[in-house]
């Protein structure tokens, strides 16, 4: 989703931008725009499109600001990219979010100012410039800032005074300072590893002035605060992000996961697993917060809380949070499942249940995000950074730390290490080039000639059916759905016609039988019934053998789905680790 990138006091400030934009790419965008402050005005440069290998043409300057943009209000056109400018060309501003009143605030501004895009950020620029002459810029932008409704994060520049102001509302900004002193901000704090020696996350109601390479922070009510700040996370200055010589970061990000569940297998003692652990004892109720593959594993988490724990848990999207709310109490303890950490569906949430007074703890994979941040209690998940937009490696490393939370509350901690570890072994088989020639190759090309497809799984593998889908829609484009085996009936049956394929997970657990009497209602109505099992039946028309992993079969099942949907896209030719219109980190509502 939209990023931001900014840089002070830098000879060549544009080139910066435009490396540091290049970073942001994995999150998700549609176009572009790199300025930099020259002779009291700004030189601008925008486009609709990848950045691929542009290069820019923008003279040398010391401060340097870009954007990507992931539309939301009015098209992918230049034009609608930022940065944007008010009328005089004298401040420019870079936004993230959505300025919910925008429509409100452009009625009155429309008759003296240009407008020169569709967005709602380009009004923030004109309410600036319409109060310049009555107050300082940094006090003009501050009162601007406060009437947005909305949850925001801005930048904006004024060429005449050479200065910077920050304010965020909801939207990640991330201060970083280099070891020469120039200072730099990022919506992405993994962009900053490489540059910034410190850090400091902006929180919701601050702001910072940066102006003759000195830096301040105040509330935006204005009040003055002291600024720390801290070591970037050593966990991404110690990554090299990189394909590694696999063609997509996808598949890479694939192979890692058996090294991700072993660590997280060996390592189920530490602290922060024994904090949670008595959290989730000690509460009366509990409820998972997670959206897309996170939801689908806080799904998979109220299962194996009731068969390990005996402990009633639900799930909630968190865009559909509010409809659950009224009926939380502080007696009730929140796990929030989250990679980013920054997904605003969750990141509110979080924020209301701690307001409620409830125990708000986290499964994230980047540290330093709003969710680790607010948190009671945070698991980091050490998938490492995971750059291919579809969820991979986190969402199997989140599923692999809720079968070692669910096992120690039940007091089987040593069982939940094992199953991980057969879990890890299976995959590694998933992973082997003969896997893929024996197995994989001969199916690719009757899924990439699909329009439609299903996947069901009961128990823990419904979870299973719905991710699975899920990758098969992101990157290659095809509908799928994934279903409850117990659920044909009641609807999803009338679409089976003569060849649909129906991928059906059936682990060799207590609903085996029952999903692959479900399978036989679908093959007899024409289905073509892919089995994914340790144990062959005669309902499967074709079987992709899968080692067992008793309870945490669901993992390697899981990555059975994504190789499919992975060699799928292949095949079909598709952007693989950035697929049309989904931003890696989704950060407006
Ligand atoms: C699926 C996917 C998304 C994310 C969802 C939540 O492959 O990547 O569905 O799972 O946007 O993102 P995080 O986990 O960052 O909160």
């Amino acid at each position: 989703m939209c990023g931001i990138f900014a840089v002070t006091k830098q000879k060549n400030a544009a080139d910066t931008v435009l490396n540091g934009l290049k970073q942001l790419e994995y999150r998700g965008y549609d176009s572009w725009g790199v300025a930099v402050v020259t002779h009291n005005t700004f030189a601008v440069e925008k486009h609709a499109g990848k950045i691929g290998a542009s290069v820019h043409s923008l003279p040398q300057s010391t401060m340097g600001f870009g954007h990507t943009r992931w539309a939301t209000h009015g098209g992918v056109t230049d034009a609608n990219a930022h940065p944007h400018l008010d009328c005089t060309k004298r401040i420019a501003i870079v936004h993230n979010g959505i300025i919910e009143n925008y429509q409100e605030l452009k009625k009155s501004l429309k008759k003296r100012h240009t407008f020169r895009s569709e967005t709602d950020t380009e009004v923030l620029i004109h309410v600036i410039e319409e109060n310049l002459q009555k107050n300082t810029f940094v006090e003009t932008v501050r009162h601007a800032f406060q009437r947005l409704h909305g949850l925001n994060a801005v930048l904006v520049f004024s060429a005449e005074d050479h200065t910077l102001v920050a304010a965020k509302t909801g939207s990640p900004l991330i201060l970083g300072r280099t070891k020469d002193s120039e200072y730099l901000f990022s919506s992405d704090l993994a962009s900053l590893s490489t540059i910034a020696e410190k850090v400091r996350p902006l929180e919701d109601g601050e702001m910072v002035v940066v102006r003759n390479n000195t830096v301040r922070l105040y509330t935006l009510s204005g009040k003055k605060k002291t600024l720390k700040l801290a070591t970037a996370d050593a966990l991404f200055s110690s990554q090299k992000v990189d394909k590694g010589g696999y063609a997509h970061f996808m598949l890479k990000e694939m192979h890692e996961q058996p090294r991700v569940i072993r660590h997280i297998a060996e390592s189920a003692q530490q602290k922060n697993t024994t904090e949670l652990v008595a959290h989730i004892k000690h509460a009366e109720r509990g409820v998972f917060v997670g959206c897309g593959s996170a939801y689908y594993a806080s799904l998979a988490g109220t299962a194996l809380f009731a068969h390990f724990a005996q402990k009633q848990w639900s799930a909630v999207q968190g865009n559909e949070y509010h409809a659950i709310s009224p009926a939380l109490t502080k007696n009730m303890t929140a796990l929030c499942i989250s990679q980013s950490g920054e997904t605003i569906d969750v990141v509110e949430p979080a924020k209301d249940m701690k307001k409620r007074g409830m125990h708000v703890d986290a499964l994230v994979n980047v540290m330093g995000s709003a969710l680790s941040r607010l948190a009671d209690t945070t698991i980091p998940l050490t998938a490492g950074p995971e750059i291919c937009v579809a969820s991979t490696k986190a969402l199997t490393a989140m599923i692999s730390h809720l079968i070692v939370l669910a096992s120690a509350v039940g007091r089987k901690c040593v069982y939940g290490q094992g199953i991980l570890k057969k879990a890890e072994k299976s995959i590694e088989t998933l992973l082997t080039p003969q896997y893929y020639k024996r197995y994989l190759a001969p199916v690719i090309p009757l899924l990439a000639k699909q329009k439609n497809m299903f996947y069901i799984g009961r128990g823990f593998s419904y979870p299973t059916a719905l991710e699975s889908a899920l990758k098969m829609k992101e990157i290659a484009y095809i509908h799928a759905e994934g279903f409850a085996g117990g659920e044909l009936k009641h609807g999803m049956i009338a679409l089976i016609e003569k060849g649909t394929p129906c991928v059906v997970f059936a682990p060799d657990d207590a609903e085996y039988d029952a999903v692959v009497a479900n399978a036989m209602e679908i093959r007899a109505r024409g289905g073509v019934m892919i089995g994914i099992s340790s144990k062959p039946n005669s309902t499967f028309d074709i079987f992709l053998p899968v080692g067992d992993a008793q309870e945490a079969t669901l993992l390697p099942h899981i990555v059975v789905g994504q190789l499919l949907a992975y060699y799928t896209a292949v095949r079909l030719g598709r952007d693989i680790d950035k697929p049309r219109n989904l931003a890696k980190s989704v950060t407006v509502k």
